[in-house]
C-alpha cells in the first residue's frame, strides 16, 4: 500500500510565512504613509518655518553695475527664516518656542540675451546707458533695467541642486550636476530632466542702482504651476 503523501509545509512554516510577510507589507507602507502625512509632521513635530515674503520684504542682492554683459554672475542673499517649535493651538504656551536663523541663497544675476534659431546668444538687452552712469536713474530707466535682467534661482527646477554656469566650447549654459539638466543664460529650459525654466525671482531696481529681490518666485511653466523643491 502506497504510503501517505506528507504535506511538505508544516504548522511552524506556515506562521513564519505569515510574520514575514506582515514585516514586509509593513515596511512597503512606510514610504507612501510618510508622504501622505508629510505635511502634519511637519507642522505638529517639526514645527513651522516661515521666510517673510510680504510687500515690504526686500532684500538686497547687488548694484546694477556688478552685473557683467556677457555671463552671469551669482550672489547670495540671507533670508530670515522663522521657525516654530510644537503646533501652538494643540500646545500650552510654555511648550512652544521659535527662533530665528538665517538661510543663505545663491541667486544668478545676468543680462537677458536674444537666442538665435541655433541656441548661440546675440546681443543683450543690457541698456548702453549704464556705460554713463550707475546710480541716480529715472523711472523711465529703471524700467529698461528691470526689462533686460534675469534674476534667477540655482535651485533647479527638476529637484532643487544648485546650478552652475558652465562655458563649454561656444556658449555657456547653466548645468545641473545631480542629473544634467541644462538652461541657457536667460534661465530657459534647453535639455534634461526638469519640467520648466529655471525659477525667477520677484525683484526691483531701485533708484541708486541697488537689485532687491522677495522671495517669492514666478510658479509658472509649460506644466502648469510647481512650487520650488529647495530653496
Ligand atoms: S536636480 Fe537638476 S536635473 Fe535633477
Amino acid at each position: 500500500m502506497a504510503e501517505l503523501q506528507k504535506d511538505p509545509m508544516t504548522r511552524g512554516d506556515f506562521l513564519g510565512f505569515g510574520i514575514l510577510g506582515t514585516i514586509v507589507g509593513a515596511i512597503l507602507t512606510i514610504p507612501p504613509a510618510a508622504f501622505v502625512l508629510g505635511p502634519l509632521i511637519d507642522s505638529d513635530i517639526r514645527g513651522q518655518s516661515d521666510i517673510p515674503s510680504g510687500p515690504d520684504d526686500w532684500f538686497e542682492v547687488a548694484s546694477i553695475s556688478e552685473v557683467s554683459e556677457s555671463e552671469p554672475k551669482v550672489f547670495t542673499v540671507d533670508f530670515p527664516v522663522e521657525q516654530v517649535y510644537g503646533k501652538p493651538e494643540i500646545q500650552e504656551e510654555s511648550k512652544t518656542s521659535s527662533e530665528e536663523f538665517v538661510v543663505p541663497s545663491a541667486i544668478w544675476l545676468s543680462w537677458e540675451h536674444e537666442i538665435n534659431a541655433d541656441g548661440t546668444y546675440g546681443q543683450s538687452l543690457r541698456p548702453s546707458f549704464l556705460d554713463e552712469k550707475s546710480d541716480g536713474f529715472s523711472e523711465s530707466e529703471i524700467e529698461e533695467i528691470q526689462n533686460g535682467l534675469n534674476v534667477l534661482s540655482s535651485s533647479c527646477a527638476h529637484l532643487g541642486c544648485p546650478v552652475r554656469w558652465l562655458v563649454r566650447e561656444g556658449e555657456g549654459e547653466f548645468l545641473c550636476p545631480c542629473h544634467g539638466g541644462i538652461y541657457n543664460i536667460n534661465g530657459e529650459y534647453v535639455a534634461g530632466p526638469p519640467p520648466r525654466d529655471m525659477y525667477s525671482y520677484d525683484f526691483e531696481v531701485r533708484e541708486d542702482g541697488s537689485v532687491y529681490v522677495r522671495h517669492e518666485f514666478d510658479t509658472g511653466g509649460p506644466n502648469g504651476p510647481q512650487e520650488p523643491y529647495v530653496i
